[in-house]
């Protein structure tokens, strides 16, 4: 039974206004004092041709809804407010749930369809710093989330792999490879190789000279070059696999930039075929003022090196190919929006199906930075992921230090990578965020610990009844108090917060829902006596905190975080 549905349906009959239509602009009040579902009678206003109280007044006169239902209707404001009976919701939310029990929540909407989440994407021999992590947990969390739908759903990492600051390690490396031990913190040790050789280049412009002939050795294949490309690549995978290792992470495609380098000339083939490259100061661009956007997208440098662009676009030829999307998501910060508006306007220019340059989307985040100040892997003043995670794993083992539970090593490692996870899912994506490591690991917080205690609590009541009752047979008329109703309603909502979390990019909106929802299980815990005489108030009691398990596990396992077993 979907409310929302129902009461669509009736104002429908009564305004002859399309049921999908009415059921947008229906809402969850906030205030409980106006009911479970709102209806904002001004949406109608322009297209009846009538004030928002008198289109409100005229559906409560005629409206036709089952009363047993729906158990009483308010006009305020020219709002129409309806009131579920509340063992209806009971009822309607625990036949909802049986359908699918511990797989609650999951659909098949997606069948068919295939998207790309392409995300973390950093830099070899450069830091993997705060920003890396947040496209990281956004990026993995969207897919599970469409995974869940049922889409076909494929984690690319798009390494930065490719470019001249490879040929100038090289070059570094050459020179002095020999004064460092490669074999801990190897990425440090390549920044500093790379300063220095950046150092020697700004003094000596022969040396840059030599590194722009090894860039053109490295692209024509050269083996010496390759090799020690490798090297670099593999000495900093090493580094970012202990990152994807604590997050619990993999990725079903690596492929980073230097995949597409051979792939870009005919992209510059079809560009030049069609029309659409200009010189410009010897460079070769796409103009893209007849798109609105005023710089133009650089294909070609002067000196006939590739670009960034010029691999994303080769990027999204290959995708298409390979992968047939639907959608391809690129979770990237804010600050290259202009790069990813660029490519996606010349990736209109090369003869792709609409379907593939529609299915384009840029989803960017706002900046971050941990409160002591910004951090800047250029200032010298960043901090380590991977330390940043360790701390959060330390912090976490300090707090549950005396709690009486067998592998606490493990439990620090949840509460802690749980911690950080969520806190970069708090908030809308597009926010500016500071990352407080303290905040997170605040157990009475709106936090992931939070959450995860929440959840561990609904295992323990369940442990101590030793039984699930049967959901077939709960008494849903029992359950009738504001706290177990209020619980249900969060608990009936699951599916279409999930939806609209993908369909808005944003799994803020699943965090939101599962503090809510927490919250909503305390209080429901808090107020009712789950273990009580009445033995069918009781099954009906238990049978809700299994939901409320079920649902917590599945939520969190959205945003890519574990539930200990214990706390
Ligand atoms: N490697 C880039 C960086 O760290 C991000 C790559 C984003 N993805 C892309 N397809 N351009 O800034």
């Amino acid at each position: 039974m979907d409310f929302k549905e129902i009461i669509a349906n009736a104002i429908s009959k009564v305004t002859n206004i399309e049921t999908e239509e009415i059921k947008q602009y229906i809402e969850v009040p906030k205030e409980k004092a106006n009911g479970d579902y709102s209806f904002p009678c001004f949406r109608l206003a322009k297209e009846l041709k009538q004030s928002p109280v008198n289109i409100a007044n005229n559906i409560k006169e005629n409206i036709e809804i089952d009363e047993n239902i729906i158990s009483k209707i308010d006009v305020v404001n020219g709002f129409l407010n309806f009131y579920v009976s509340k063992s209806k919701i009971a009822e309607a939310t625990i036949a909802k749930f049986n359908v699918q029990k511990e797989e609650y929540g999951k659909s098949n909407m997606g069948e068919g369809k295939t998207v790309l989440v392409e995300y973390s994407s950093p830099n070899i021999a450069k830091p993997f710093h705060i920003g890396h992590l947040k496209t990281t947990i956004i990026g993995h969390s969207l897919y599970n989330i469409y995974k869940f739908l049922g889409f076909k759903t494929i984690g690319l990492n798009h390494l930065g792999d490719y470019g001249t600051q490879f040929a100038k390690l090289i070059e570094g490396y050459k020179r002095w490879g020999d004064e460092y031990d490669f074999s801990t913190n190897p990425i440090d040790k390549l920044a500093e190789l790379y300063v220095r050789i950046n150092q020697l280049c700004s003094e000596d412009e022969s040396v840059l000279e030599e590194c722009r002939e090894t860039f053109k050795k490295l692209e024509d294949g050269d083996e010496y070059c390759t090799k020690l490309w490798n090297r670099f690549k593999d000495l900093s995978l090493q580094e970012f696999d202990k990152i994807y290792n604590l997050l619990g992470i993999e990725f079903d495609s690596m492929n980073g930039e230097a995949f597409y380098s051979d792939k870009m000339q005919e992209i510059i083939d079809i560009l030049e075929k069609n029309g659409k490259l200009t010189e410009s100061q010897g460079a070769k661009v796409v103009n893209l003022e007849e798109q609105g956007i005023e710089t133009p997208c650089i294909i070609q440098k002067a000196n006939g090196s590739s670009i960034y662009a010029t691999r994303d676009l080769a990027a999204i030829m290959y995708r298409a190919r390979t992968y047939d999307f639907d959608k391809c998501l690129y979770v990237v910060g804010e600050e290259q929006t202009l790069h990813f508006k660029q490519v996606f306007a010349v990736a209109k220019y090369l003869g792709l199906d609409e379907k593939y340059t529609n299915g384009l989307e840029h989803v960017s985040y706002g900046m971050i930075r941990l409160p002591e100040g910004k951090m800047s892997s250029r200032k010298g003043n960043f901090v380590k992921v991977e330390d940043l995670l360790n701390e959060a794993i330390t912090k976490s083992k300090e707090i549950i230090e005396d709690r009486d539970i067998e592998d606490k090593d493990l439990l620090a490692k949840q509460v802690g990578i749980g911690a950080v996870i969520f806190e970069d899912l708090a908030e809308s994506r597009t926010k500016n965020q500071v990352f407080d490591l303290k905040e997170a690991l605040n157990f009475n917080g709106e936090t992931g610990p939070y959450i995860q205690y929440m959840t561990v609590r609904t295992k323990s009541v369940l442990e101590k009844a030793r039984y699930i009752p049967d959901g077939n047979n709960i008494n849903a008329s029992k359950i009738t108090d504001e706290a177990s109703t209020n619980l249900l309603k969060y608990l009936s909502d699951f599916e279409s917060t999930i939806i609209s979390s993908m369909e808005k990019n944003e799994p803020s909106i699943i965090s939101r829902y599962l503090i809510d929802l927490a919250k909503a299980y305390s209080s429901f815990y808090n107020e009712n006596k789950i273990l009580c005489e009445d033995k069918e108030l009781q099954d009906a009691r238990l049978y809700i905190t299994y939901m409320t398990k079920v649902t917590l596990t599945n939520g969190l396992g959205l945003l890519g975080i574990e539930v200990p077993e214990k706390m």
